[in-house]
């Protein structure tokens, strides 16, 4: 694939928009390259869609996701469906940078500097939801900054809920991802939760991953 197309092919849908994840089309390793030099496809940026935002008034879970170039939205879109989940996508003040470098510089300085980004987003009542799936990548071995400046904004909101966390990352691992989850909503004053293990997916494999959510969902309670 051309890295410096900003648009990579429709890979599924979500509430009834397209996912775009030119992630996928780096599966052989000798060009995934661990997600380095992967352009967003815009969509993050809600450029040529309106943000992603499913509410019932019957659903009993919850997917709140953030995602750059596409994968962690199509993870999420999996997981809504078999959960018969509402959806909610984090939306930012500034938008990531296109870029890949830019999009790096950005993130360093931002948790370097313990700045995380501002968000664009009104939170839903979230009391009809026992549980709260929250969709984040790995950046820099942590938490991706935008999922931090949720629980930071809105971690208070989740006292009681079962919190199951879900991420895309690209070979290193999830890193402190889920302690730091854990961490924040503690010090947000969240209380009486109960947390499931991560499900974690390469970037590049998402559309190969049916497998292994199905197992994932099996372990965890539904
Ligand atoms: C700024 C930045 C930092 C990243 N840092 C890591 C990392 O430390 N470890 C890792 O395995 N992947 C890292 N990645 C790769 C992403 O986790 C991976 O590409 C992920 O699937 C992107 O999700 P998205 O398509 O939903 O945006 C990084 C990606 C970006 C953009």
């Amino acid at each position: 694939m051309d890295m410096k197309s900003k648009l990579g092919p429709v890979v599924g849908q979500i509430n009834n928009q397209d996912i775009r994840a030119n992630q996928l089309l780096r599966r052989d390793l000798s060009v995934w390259e661990g997600g380095r030099y992967t352009p967003s496809d815009g969509d993050d940026t809600n450029q040529n869609s309106g943000a992603v935002r499913k509410l019932t008034d019957k659903a009993k879970s919850i997917v709140i996701y953030w995602s750059r170039s596409g994968s962690t939205e199509l993870l999420a879109s999996k997981i809504a469906n078999i959960a018969n989940s509402d959806i909610l996508e984090i939306t930012l003040k500034e938008p990531y940078p296109t870029d890949y470098l830019e999009t790096r510089s950005r993130a360093n300085f931002e948790r370097e500097n313990d700045l995380p980004p501002e968000l664009n987003m009104e939170l839903p009542d979230l009391s009809q939801y026992e549980t709260v799936f929250l969709g984040y990548q790995t950046w820099a071995m942590t938490l991706s900054q935008p999922m931090k400046s949720f629980l930071l904004n809105y971690g208070s909101k989740l006292s009681g809920k079962r919190i199951v966390p879900f991420e895309t990352q690209g070979g290193f691992g999830s890193g402190d991802s889920e302690d730091l989850i854990r961490q924040i909503l503690a010090q947000e004053g969240s209380t009486k939760n109960s947390f499931e293990r991560a499900l974690v997916v390469d970037g590049n494999m998402v559309d190969r991953s049916n497998k292994v959510i199905d197992r994932w969902f099996n372990r965890i309670d539904r």
